[in-house]
């Protein structure tokens, strides 16, 4: 069944669609040529790198993304993290007490933390055991008040892609906003949905620089999506969202192409080792495909071997308490010692 005619405006809350944003001293002046003095942010005028507010567009930064990511700077927002630009998509579509999403568990925490923060039901349709989507159940589960659904792919915790064919039915049928999170794009093959957004009015793709771009600390998160969205959830966002120092070294890493893939193809190879040694593990019952930077594992006692992992100081996720994931473990793959270490320390543990 092909969905209505789609319309943003349909989707935005009313008080979003009609809000009045901030204008910060920076957005109102930006058209300059030659050298002006600033007396319009109330700035400490005293240099020290920092003194000065950021630029709230980020416009050095998007448009290195915007020609690696071949889009525009007009497809992008940036934000304080992946986590800051989820938010922003729940205030600008969600009514509190009254719209709902979906979301597929297992998978990210944080889109059912948000759904709770913002006061927005959480309609939940589990993936199927091969941590595919049900397409039909999901479908069946939207309502006319369903704005958001949360695909992740690959999926944390279980590491898989999303089928691609999946996707499209999804996208095609789905009336809100669909919202794909790449978080761990860039340790798998497969291309980005990001080009997709030129096909796609429906779809929104994030993406952040803390995992391949070993960056999780300066917090710097990428939304893709029409122009029409990226207008709406910059009308929101918080006006200084993206602090100077996160730009400047986002800048600086951005453009080590070489060595962020050969740190991405030392993981994927660390990945592949340290799958070939789990399987030699007794208490490993079954090591799920993976095509991001982790693999979720099942073992005998999920409880007694995450103990017995935390006595020898290695800590690593239990996702036993998640749909499907019944005594599992999720293991970060590290730096090669760090694989070393915990292989040496698993065997040790299944001999005693
Ligand atoms: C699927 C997924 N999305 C988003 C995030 C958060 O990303 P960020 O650090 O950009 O907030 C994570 C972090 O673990 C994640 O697993």
């Amino acid at each position: 069944m092909k969905k209505t005619q789609f319309n943003i405006k349909q989707l935005v809350r009313k008080n979003i669609l009609h809000l009045k944003p901030y204008s910060s001293a920076r957005d109102e002046f930006t058209d300059f040529d030659q050298d002006m003095v600033f007396l319009d942010a109330n700035e400490n005028p005293y240099e020290n790198g920092v003194n000065r507010y950021p630029d709230p567009q980020q416009k050095s930064l998007k448009k290195i993304i915007a020609s690696q990511r071949k889009v525009s700077e007009t497809n992008i927002l940036l934000g304080n993290g992946s986590d800051e630009v989820l938010d922003l998509i729940f205030r600008a579509f969600c009514e509190p007490g009254i719209d709902n999403i979906i979301t597929m568990p297992p998978t990210y925490g944080m889109y059912k933390v948000l759904a709770n923060i913002n006061n927005v039901e959480e309609q939940q349709v589990w993936l199927e055991e091969n941590f595919q989507p049900d397409v039909e159940a999901i479908l069946a589960a939207e309502n006319s008040d369903s704005k958001l659904l949360f695909i992740c792919s690959p999926n944390n915790p279980s590491g898989n892609l999303i089928e691609q064919k999946r996707i499209e039915e999804l996208l095609d049928r789905f009336s809100g906003l669909v919202i794909i999170d790449e978080a761990y794009i860039d340790f798998t093959d497969r291309k980005s949905w990001v080009e997709g957004i030129l096909r796609y009015p429906n779809l929104i793709v994030t993406q952040t620089l803390s995992k391949a771009y070993g960056l999780a600390g300066i917090r710097l998160g990428i939304c893709y999506a029409s122009e029409e969205i990226i207008d709406v959830l910059n009308k929101i966002k918080p006006p200084y969202n993206v602090n100077e120092l996160t730009q400047q070294r986002a800048l600086q890493r951005i453009i080590e192409e070489d060595q962020i893939k050969d740190e991405v193809s030392a993981i994927i190879k660390g990945r592949i080792q340290l799958e070939e040694a789990l399987s030699t593990i007794d208490f490993v019952e079954k090591i799920f495909r993976s095509d991001a930077n982790f693999i979720l594992v099942r073992v005998d006692d999920a409880n007694k071997r995450y103990d017995q992992l935390i006595k020898n100081g290695i800590v690593v996720r239990n996702r036993s308490t998640q749909p499907l994931c019944e005594n599992t473990l999720r293991f970060t793959v590290g730096a090669k010692e760090e694989n070393e270490k915990l292989i040496q320390v698993l065997m040790t543990i299944s001999k005693s």
